[in-house]
């Protein structure tokens, strides 16, 4: 699965984003060793602290149908009533998220504007110095 296409996927899940109180839809599309593609949107809350991210809606997607590992995820999103033209980097709690399940050296994270406007990084370089279930074994 080429970038461009796997963030076709973010932005089709984009599309499904539930986001009526800050308006700022956000797509993920999470490609897994296995070879499937998992899709994923922010879903917000009346209680605000329940809201889910895009990235965690496609990992926790992933692994609760048995996918674990993971070669890279694309990542779009914007406020609903104006054209993407900035790159929504993960949050932190994403991150971390992240860094349960994928290899920092290796998972690439795409920032996408669009499928032809994309910035890439290595999770080591979005979140250095991490803690990790390593630590705990
Ligand atoms: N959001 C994501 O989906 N991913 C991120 O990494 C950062 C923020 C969502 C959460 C909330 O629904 C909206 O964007 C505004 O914060």
């Amino acid at each position: 699965m080429t970038d461009r296409e796997l963030i076709h996927e973010a932005i089709e899940a984009r599309k499904m984003s539930y986001c009526p109180y800050s308006e700022f839809a956000v797509g993920a599309a999470i490609l897994a060793k296995s070879g499937k593609v998992y899709r994923g949107c922010n879903i917000e809350n009346a209680g605000y602290n329940p809201t889910n991210c895009a990235e965690r809606t496609a990992i926790f997607k992933a692994v609760s149908e048995g996918d674990t590992d993971f070669v890279k995820i694309a990542i779009i999103g914007g406020n609903i009533n104006t054209s993407i033209n900035s790159y929504a980097y993960p949050c932190g709690p994403c991150r971390q998220v992240m860094r349960e399940f994928c290899d920092p050296d290796s998972f690439r994270i795409i920032v996408a504007v669009s499928e032809d406007k994309y910035e890439e990084y290595f999770l080591k370089e979005l979140l250095p110095k991490s803690f990790g279930p390593e630590y705990l074994q």
